[in-house]
């Protein structure tokens, strides 16, 4: 194979050779999640022992291992990280007409249970270096009618935790982290996922930690954990305390069934057991990328200052940070398809779509009310017009893709990384 660093030479989208000449050559450097034999013997037992699939022996085993990783006093497991955010906000008391500050830029079940609940989802914007919720326009957003702020760890970046805190302890506000993108990121040395009262993620086969599907909800506090057992763990309510929970024994209160395959749960007690060993060689492949692109300009490292104590965890989709008029305008569009002509397949301009301008938060009626579920579920009108949260709103001209290295190969990554640096270098031929 022959391979060039060189940025210097002519861009591949003019006829120049590319940087990663063959990237079909190295799909184990991208490959995930990683199975072993002892993944796949696991999995077997389930299917071959009758009932074992729908049992709960094992999901409890994985909660407990979750739980001591985590180090919160509870994890409960759902079929996925939907549902594990839908169970947090009903045992977090949220409800008719209440308000859930969540931030725009998110994929949709950071959101739509809301909705689910009769309360309505109230869209704040992001910080352009970090792409989590920006706390400065939390505050904007706070109403007397505002119960809690689900900030997303968005693609593993610990979102500002101490700026939250404090406006939700100002505001008596509940905190509700959604860690779908981040399990194993670091705020300031702490694990994101035990700030809030109560969290949530995925384990969605796509995500950094894949279990093939799968959530987590998880607590240290006793009766939110109670509640989420009552809500939809109907085969388990032996393990509640509260006289009024247990009354209603044998009957989920959701009226959803919230047992997770075990097959899955098989999977995540292997996957745990290498998980913090494999994304720090993802942390070490990633930091490699973005140092060799450091001083690059018109594109950023998404991710914490060194020195902070705060990490990527498991990098879940990757993404660098674009600056246009560094680049004598050249928009992300085309800056990323030239160096997808450079070999680089991962690199497409923005992240997730702005929610707060999707028809289903705007003009659907979902529950037939005569009016959209947006102003039905608070009886006045929280739609967000265009232009209203502008970062969230542009996220295709400022972030792009980035490979999800999963193995830190340096002669390859260097690779990819002169990739993206030779066409900043030559913008200025492609304006
Ligand atoms: C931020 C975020 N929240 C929630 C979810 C929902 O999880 P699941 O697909 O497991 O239902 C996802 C992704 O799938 C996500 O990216």
């Amino acid at each position: 194979m022959t391979t060039r660093t060189d940025t210097a030479g002519e861009l591949a989208i003019s006829g120049g050779p590319p940087c990663v000449e063959d990237p079909s050559s190295h799909p184990h450097l991208f490959h995930w999640p990683i199975v072993t034999a002892e993944d796949e013997q696991a999995v077997l037992n389930v299917i071959r022992d009758g009932g074992s699939p729908s049992g709960t022996d094992i999901s409890m085993q994985f909660e407990k291992e979750f739980a001591e990783w985590m180090g919160v006093r509870h994890a409960l497991s759902y079929p996925n990280g939907t549902m594990a955010i839908h169970v947090a906000l009903w045992a977090a008391g949220i409800g008719r007409s209440d308000e859930v500050i969540v931030p725009s830029m998110t994929y949709w079940a950071s959101a739509m249970p809301v909705f689910s609940l009769g309360a309505t989802p109230v869209f704040a914007d992001i910080d352009p270096d970090t792409l989590c919720i920006d706390p400065e326009d939390i505050e904007q957003h706070i109403s007397p009618h505002t119960k809690a702020i689900l900030p997303v760890h968005w693609g593993g970046y610990p979102a500002d935790m101490d700026a939250i805190m404090t406006i939700a302890d100002k505001h008596d506000l509940t905190v509700i982290e959604d860690v779908s993108h981040a399990q194993g990121t670091l705020y300031k040395g702490r694990q994101v996922g035990t700030f809030g009262r109560v969290n949530a993620l995925s384990m969605m086969s796509g995500k950094s930690f894949a279990v093939g599907e799968g959530g987590m909800l998880l607590t240290d506090d006793q009766s939110i954990y109670e509640r989420a057992i009552a809500f939809a763990h109907y085969s388990r309510h032996d393990q509640l305390d509260d006289p009024a929970l247990k009354a209603h024994a044998g009957v989920p209160l959701g009226g959803i069934k919230g047992r997770m395959n075990q097959t899955c749960a098989a999977m995540g007690r292997g996957q745990l057991k290498h998980y913090p060993a494999r994304i720090k060689e993802i942390q070490a492949a990633l930091n490699r990328f973005w140092d060799l692109l450091e001083g690059t300009p018109g594109i950023r490292a998404h991710r914490p200052p060194a020195d902070s104590g705060s990490t990527m965890g498991g990098w879940y989709a990757a993404r660098g940070l674009y600056r246009a008029d560094e680049l004598g305008g050249l928009s992300c569009a085309a800056f990323c398809e030239a160096v997808r002509a450079e070999g680089v397949g991962d690199c497409w301009p923005g992240a997730n779509s702005p929610l707060h301008r999707h028809p289903a938060l705007n003009d659907v009626d979902i529950y037939g009310d005569g009016k959209p579920t947006r102003i039905a579920n608070s009886d006045r009108d929280l739609r967000q017009p265009a232009g209203s949260l502008p970062v969230s709103e542009n996220i295709f001209k400022i972030a792009f893709g980035i490979p999800w290295f999963k193995h830190d190969e340096p002669e390859l990554i260097a690779q990819y990384a002169a990739a993206y640096r030779k066409v900043a270098l030559q913008a200025d031929k492609l304006i």
